[in-house]
């Protein structure tokens, strides 16, 4: 990959701001000027109302929703474009299932013990409001999924399996091959929730077998306010959508509602055209690169960052420490310093942006007793030479504050 023609499509990076390292993508991606355009166009070109008015703007932007639909759907190994529904983030998607389920008395989730917040908090509420019961897959001190902790945690009554695919804090990818299948053999639905997944890997919907998967666009170059959500035509059909309204039913009367067929019965309300026109674009500039280019980069530069902060005493990295089953993700700590404090002093020394905290993720840090960490994670327009400066200025910051 030819990072630095990568990097020219960025136009932070030759803006007044571009002396920077930006090692946050975990959180958002920047976004090349190829997303912008595209999602400007709708601005400035159609700024109608697609799939409603029957004028040819109206239309215009019905073609391109349709487009980018189709591109998504292809980017994720999917023939059908129906089974593509547009959200605000990864975290609709999620909710949108998860709520949209109906259950019965005594039906289970079975998640990690390391989801992130939108793979908790709405399990955590439908435990409460209708008796959804929840089991955990223990993860073990190296982080990696523990299948056999999984099989034996798949009783009867789990209803769906919901798990992070690829970990926002460790980093570490889940077997979801294997996974879905054995959840299905117990008769569970599956849904991955896919926010650091998607951007990092060829993700093949049908291959792995799955019933849901969310994502959201701007964790992989998409404007903001964009999230994906698969669901298979069979298991999305018993899904009630969670917003309803406008553009989502085909005829209402005084006291009933007909709901369209998926993807409409799940997109009510009038969409983000702009944002879903630039995903479009988003997908198309990752193809182009290829996601086994993307994954390699990524590996590349972690391993690169993971050997050399393995050699700086009083800095602890988060399991596994092998950057090949990290991806993009590096977390670490340094012993006697809060995380806040190393992101906020690398940022104010060297303009070196990471996250720090304890990333949505809680009970994973809670229950392990460590009050967070700090995140480097890496995306295509990094370079070794950025990784060398986050590197060196890790290293001043332990020797000056370590005295
Ligand atoms: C693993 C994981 N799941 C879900 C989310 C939520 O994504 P969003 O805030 O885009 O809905 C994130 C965001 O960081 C994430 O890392």
């Amino acid at each position: 990959m030819d990072v630095e023609r990568v990097r020219r499509d960025f136009p932070i990076y030759s803006s007044r701001r571009g002396d920077i390292v930006y090692f946050d993508n975990a959180c958002q991606t920047f976004r090349p000027r190829q997303v912008i355009e595209a999602a400007n166009d709708y601005y400035f070109d159609f700024p109608a109302c697609g799939g409603r008015s029957v004028h040819h703007l109206a239309t215009q932007v019905s073609i391109k929703i349709d487009e980018a639909r189709e591109k998504i759907a292809h980017f994720i190994g999917c023939a059908n474009p129906n089974e593509i529904a547009f959200t605000k983030n990864c975290t609709e998607g999620l909710n949108l299932v998860a709520k949209g389920l109906r259950y019965k008395k005594g039906d289970a989730v079975l998640t990690t013990d390391m989801e992130h917040n939108s793979n908790h908090v709405p399990w955590l509420q439908l435990a409460t409001s209708v008796g959804v019961k929840r089991k955990f897959v223990k993860t073990p001190s190296d982080g990696i999924f523990d299948l056999e902790a999984f099989k034996r945690a798949l009783s009867k009554d789990v209803k769906i399996v919901s798990l992070v695919h690829t970990n926002n804090v460790t980093g570490t990818t889940i077997p979801a091959k294997e996974v879905v299948e054995i959840a299905h053999d117990h008769g569970a639905l599956v849904m991955l929730d896919g926010a650091q997944a998607a951007p990092h890997m060829k993700i093949d919907v049908k291959g792995l077998g799955v019933d849901f998967y969310a994502f959201s666009m701007h964790k992989m170059l998409g404007p903001s306010g964009v999230g994906v959500l698969y669901a298979e035509e069979g298991a999305g059909k018993d899904i009630e959508p969670l917003i309803t309204g406008g553009g989502g039913v085909s005829l209402t009367e005084y006291d009933s509602a007909t709901y369209l067929p998926a993807p409409d019965r799940f997109e009510a309300g009038l969409m983000n055209y702009s944002g879903v026109i630039g995903s479009g674009a988003a997908v198309d500039y990752l193809s182009t690169i290829g996601m086994e280019e993307i994954r390699d980069h990524d590996t590349a530069l972690n391993s690169f960052v993971t050997k050399r902060l393995m050699e700086i005493e009083l800095i602890r990295i988060l399991e596994p420490v092998d950057p090949r089953k990290r991806g993009s993700i590096m977390s670490f700590n340094v012993d006697g310093l809060g995380s806040h404090d190393v992101a906020m002093i690398l940022d104010e020394m060297d303009k070196v942006m990471i996250r720090s905290g304890m990333h949505c993720t809680h009970p994973f840090f809670t229950s392990r007793g460590i009050d967070g960490c700090a995140r480097a994670s890496f995306y295509i327009y990094n370079t070794i030479v950025e990784c060398e400066r986050f590197v060196r200025a890790v290293s001043g910051l332990v020797d000056t504050f370590s005295m």
